[in-house]
């Protein structure tokens, strides 16, 4: 396994007793990050950090083609960092581990986290995104140095959606139609609070919950319409993979139809009975509720670890104007032949730490130094399963063990489920900004024991 369940101490609700919630979008350009108490688990809260009070965040919607700046205050005790996950962004606003938010007063400011100071700002950043990207749906974390796994746990995540014109002229379900849906796993305290294993050097190999949270709500219950639902899936669990199936299936399978991935609309539209989801990968889906008998009620699960969330059909056959066109986008030509191919390796050194080239995590040594505007392939190789993140550009799957490419590589990427003994190679193409940038593992518990890398384009 990819971690080490940890069992909640808490006690635990039935699933489906709780209700979907889908979180507001964010009116104006600042976020406040503080702590909040939610009310997850019946009779206890859990006192998160949290962008605006909620968890997940607040979700940010732009739109392709014109900036946009989020403003972030850091109201939490620590220091902050926040990546904007499949974001087309220059270097100063791609949230590097050490261009932190320093906490208020400054005093709380521990002596090794103001010896690691990058690019610092005390109390409050403007991250400004230029949006010159197609729609897709990404999201926001924090990323700060050794601390993201613990910081994202307590809450830092939320959705920000880019929108555009080609997408927007296709019949997809809309509006409540329409649901992002975030999923995590968290273990929990005896009195509510979440509960995180730091620094305990069993769970090095991910921290896995033995709770299943859906926007926050612990394996929620939503009610549908018999009709056409665009799902937008995100798996921003630590370390856990899902496998997730419908129960029961609808008559005549594929019961998803994918129509895209990390970086926006497939090609063309492809049907899956599963969908495998590594750390930080995002599936957009279209599910059709008509397929089942209205009253049914269709468990969504992890084949590998049970319930998920579950959605109850109701009411009589509606009025269903969208569609999945046989055509979705134009936009996913192959790039051209690369000017050079890489190797990365990714392993684990004899004292446990989780390196790339055998090399553990220094800020400003860069493990490749691509140019702008050329096109490179890059190899990730393995022995353990690792999803494998890139910051800056979308890439294309190449091959899986040298073979085609597998069953959920299609389309734009920023991160690939890597597994044991594989070897998968990708072609990116370098754009737009110089600097540095982060190529990482994304279980989070590898990525802060230093499964990190530098890449610097250069002009
Ligand atoms: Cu979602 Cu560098 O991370
Ligand atoms: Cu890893």
């Amino acid at each position: 396994l990819p971690g080490k369940l940890l069992h909640s101490r808490a006690p635990l609700p039935r699933p489906f007793e709780a209700r979907l919630a889908i979180p507001a979008v964010l009116a104006g350009e600042e976020i406040v990050q503080r702590e909040a108490d939610l009310a997850i688990l019946p009779g206890l809260t859990t006192r998160a950090w949290t962008y605006n009070g909620s968890f997940p965040g607040p979700t940010v919607v732009t739109r392709s083609g014109r900036a946009a700046t989020v403003m972030h205050r850091n109201q939490l005790p620590e220091p902050v960092v926040v990546h904007l996950h499949g974001g087309h962004t220059p270097a100063g606003s791609d949230g590097y581990p050490i261009d932190q938010i320093m906490p208020l007063p400054p005093a709380a400011v521990h002596h090794d986290m103001a010896t690691m100071a990058g690019d610092t700002t005390v109390g409050a950043r403007t991250y400004r995104y230029p949006m010159q990207q197609r729609a897709a749906t990404l999201w926001y974390h924090d990323h700060r140095m050794g601390f993201t796994g613990p910081a994202v746990y307590r809450g830092l995540a939320g959705f920000h959606l880019v929108r555009d014109d080609e997408e927007d002229a296709l019949p997809l379900p809309r509006g409540e139609r329409e649901l992002p849906l975030m999923i995590t796993d968290r273990a929990f305290e005896e009195d509510g609070s979440f509960r995180y294993p730091l620094g305990d050097a069993d769970y090095m190999n991910g921290v896995l919950g033995d709770v299943i949270l859906v926007n926050g709500r612990p394996w929620p219950v939503h009610e549908v319409d018999p009709a056409r639902y665009r799902l937008r899936l995100l798996n921003a669990s630590n370390a856990r993979r899902y496998r997730l199936q419908f129960d029961p299936q609808p008559p005549g399978g594929d019961a998803f139809v994918q129509i895209g991935s990390d970086g926006g609309l497939l090609t063309r539209p492809m049907g899956h009975d599963t969908l495998e989801l590594a750390p930080a990968e995002r599936f957009d889906v279209v599910v059709d509720f008509a397929r089942w008998k209205p009253g049914t009620k269709i468990r969504l699960i992890d084949r590998d670890g049970g319930d998920v969330m579950r959605f109850d059909v109701t009411g009589p056959k509606t009025d269903d104007p969208s569609r999945v066109p046989p055509v979705l986008s134009t936009s996913a030509e192959p790039l051209p032949p690369p000017k050079r191919s890489r190797t990365f390796r990714f392993g684990q050194g004899r004292d446990g730490t989780w390196r790339i080239n055998d090399l553990t995590y220094q800020p400003g040594r860069a493990l490749a130094r691509p140019r702008l505007g050329e096109v490179e392939h890059w190899r990730f190789v393995t022995d353990f399963h690792h999803p494998i993140h890139l910051h800056l550009n979308h890439f294309q799957v190449v091959s899986r063990n040298a073979n085609e490419i597998g069953e959920y590589d299609r389309g734009w990427k920023d991160t690939v489920d890597l597994r044991a003994s594989e070897a998968v190679e990708i072609a990116v193409r370098f754009t737009d900004y110089t600097g540095t940038f982060m190529l990482h593992c994304h279980n989070l518990e590898h990525e802060d024991m230093a499964m990190m890398a530098d890449f610097v384009v250069e002009p």
